[in-house]
């Protein structure tokens, strides 16, 4: 019996096939590599190449593959993309997920754990932020990402399928041995454009708003590592192993840190000055998301263990200097 992995050679999806391959688990994978890297696949996993809109496909994976759990992280996620090109997010995350679920109803395999996103939240009335409050996503990405959620719910009630939703806050950071890590094409996210001053590619990191209503008027976010996302979806599949009924949980530390102090804890990590320029605000930043992550810790037992956010940038660092062009082979 193996464990599905869609997406599973992208960022989290990568990071959790190595947890599952190191609780002794059998993976299966399957992915386009329009985002994901081949050089991302676990050795250890099967690897079929191919995309979850293509039904043919999906039932292949199923009839030659026994599969106990779906994972499923095959989905874009840039929010600037979504709100450029919203029906490129309509058809990879709602119609690929249509058709998994038509693929997993008709082979009678009921239960998946989804990768979400804060994004579902949009701007939040306060902070931390419970999984019963208020979802008015402000972006396509989150939408989507909400939407998806309810087709598990509704097809649930149809079919007896479980789900778990995994709401991540900011993943950050790279497997502590430096064989993976994060490599978005174009990159958006701040750890990694941080990164890229001291690793030469970038002069520098644009600060996006210091009029927030915060401690020192930039951004908050709450910063988890990947590796403890990873874990998470190993317990989620568990809980669901064990019959647990379906639900939604926060995936963050609990404690928000500033762009600036982002920056700053940077600096200490790599040595280098990084240099900084306040820029305008990003179009549809909220100014905080904190999480509250009771929930996941109470039912799942989940209990981040890389919370530092110095120790979260030294992983970061690791992989990015080490692979300053992601998985692309230096020439
Ligand atoms: N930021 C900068 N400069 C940069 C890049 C980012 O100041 O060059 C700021 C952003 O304005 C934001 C913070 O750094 O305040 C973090 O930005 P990221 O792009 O790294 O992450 P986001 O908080 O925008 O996005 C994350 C996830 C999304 C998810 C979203 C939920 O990456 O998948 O949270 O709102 F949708």
């Amino acid at each position: 019996m193996a464990i599905l992995v869609l997406g599973g050679a992208g960022y989290i999806g990568s990071h959790t096939v190595y947890e599952l391959i190191d609780a002794g688990k059998d993976v299966v994978i399957a992915d386009n590599l329009e985002t994901g890297h081949v050089e991302a696949v676990h050795p250890k996993a099967v690897f079929y190449e191919g995309d979850i809109r293509d039904r043919a496909f999906v039932d292949s994976v199923f009839d030659r593959e026994t599969i106990e759990g779906v994972i499923h992280f095959a989905a874009n996620s840039l929010v600037g993309e979504s709100m450029t090109d919203p029906l490129k997010y309509y058809d990879n995350n709602l119609c690929g997920t249509k058709v998994l679920l038509e693929s997993m109803v008709a082979h009678g395999i009921d239960k998946i754990v989804f990768s979400s996103t804060a994004a579902t939240y949009g701007e939040p009335e306060r902070v931390p932020i419970l999984e019963t409050d208020p979802t008015e996503p402000t972006n396509c990405y989150g939408e989507t990402k909400l939407s998806m959620e309810k087709m598990f719910k509704w097809t649930g009630r149809a079919h007896g399928l479980r789900f778990v939703s995994l709401r991540y806050f900011n993943a950050c950071g790279a497997h502590v041995s430096g064989k993976i890590g994060e490599a978005h094409s174009p990159e958006s996210h701040l750890i990694p454009l941080i990164l890229q001053v001291p690793g030469g590619q970038r002069e520098h990191i644009s600060i996006f708003g210091d009029d927030y209503d915060t401690k020192d008027g930039t951004c908050v976010r709450d910063y988890i590592h990947v590796t403890d996302l990873a874990q998470a979806h190993i317990l989620a599949m568990d809980y669901l192993m064990q019959g647990g009924e379906s639900s939604i949980f926060n995936l963050g530390n609990g404690v928000g840190f500033t762009v600036k102090e982002v920056i700053d804890t940077a600096r200490v990590v790599t040595g280098h000055p990084i240099p900084a320029e306040v820029a305008p605000r990003r179009d549809g930043d909220p100014a905080q998301l904190i999480a509250s992550s009771e929930k996941a810790k109470n039912i799942l037992g989940w209990k981040p263990k890389h919370a530092d956010l110095k120790h979260i940038i030294e992983t970061a660092w690791n992989w990015h200097k080490t692979h300053p062009k992601g998985f692309v082979k230096e020439k």
